[in-house]
């Protein structure tokens, strides 16, 4: 965590009295999240520069189809690696606040980038994974999720014969499409959309935001650092989502008391 973040994590942020009213009175809403949102959780994002994954792992080794073709035991080991990490790691009060969140509205549709279980885990329901999830494994040839395999070889053998792989989307590969058709409905259709702790780098889940704005959603960023959405949204909260999130959701439930 920079110290930027760290100093922001604990500070009280200014939540518009305006945003609380337009919540008040929304029913439908979507949600985007990304790395940042389980970085008080201890996972590591992706760009940050010092401590991100992609400062200091190759991308193209690593979440590439090819990549997997070139060295499938680098790749099966790495993905080992930090499913192991993440399983011992908890929710943050930022997760547990959008699970809570959850039962305002009639439809709250959360999606997210991240293939780490955490929103599932503190409570939420509605979740459409864009990326897939890291504690899946699949065939890599015929696509189908395995529970049962072997574990003595790295990467284990499907049935089929072709390589296990994690249920991860990698670069250069479609998004799972129920998936994608489900979280461009809820931008479309929601009166207040949240950008949480994401880069807004990586399409198609960047176009959301934007989708929404076109719709006439009012869109809202919650990171404690600009990004490319930031000069597109209504209200842009600067602060960790595990500080802003629970602020946000005691503002909302006393006016909705
Ligand atoms: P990034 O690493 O690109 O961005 C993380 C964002 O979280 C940054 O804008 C940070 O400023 C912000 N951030 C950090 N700490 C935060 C906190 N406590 N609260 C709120 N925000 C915080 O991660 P993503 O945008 O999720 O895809 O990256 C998108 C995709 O790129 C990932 O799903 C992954 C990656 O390559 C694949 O692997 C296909």
């Amino acid at each position: 965590m920079s110290l930027l973040r760290h100093l922001m994590a604990d500070m009280a942020i200014d939540i518009p009295q305006e945003l609380i009213g337009t919540l008040a009175q929304a029913r439908r809403v979507a949600v985007l999240t990304g790395a940042g949102i389980s970085a008080e959780s201890g996972i590591p994002t992706f760009r940050d520069a010092l401590t991100g994954l992609w400062a200091n792992y190759d991308p193209q080794a690593l979440a590439t189809p090819e990549g997997f073709a070139r060295d499938p035991k680098l790749v099966w080991e790495w993905y080992a690696a930090r499913r192991a990490s993440i399983a011992g790691v908890q929710p943050n009060p930022g997760h547990a606040a959008l699970a809570a969140l959850e039962r305002h509205f009639d439809k709250f549709t959360l999606v997210t980038q991240n293939i780490d279980s955490l929103h599932q885990r503190a409570g939420s329901r509605e979740v459409v994974e864009l990326h897939g999830n890291i504690t899946r494994v699949k065939c890599s040839r015929e696509e189908i999720l395995v529970s049962h395999f072997p574990d003595d070889e790295s990467p284990p053998r499907c049935s089929c014969g072709a390589y296990l792989r994690p249920d991860v989307v990698w670069f250069g590969e479609m998004l799972p499409a129920e998936a994608l058709a489900r979280a461009e409905e809820a931008a479309e259709h929601c009166e207040v959309f949240f950008s949480i702790g994401t880069s807004a780098q990586v399409y198609p889940a960047a176009e959301l935001p934007l989708r929404a704005l076109s719709a006439g959603a009012t869109v809202v960023e919650i990171n404690p650092e600009r990004t490319a959405l930031t000069r597109h949204a209504r209200f842009a909260l600067q602060g960790a989502a595990g500080s802003v999130l629970p602020q946000l959701l005691a503002k909302l439930a006393t006016a909705s008391a």
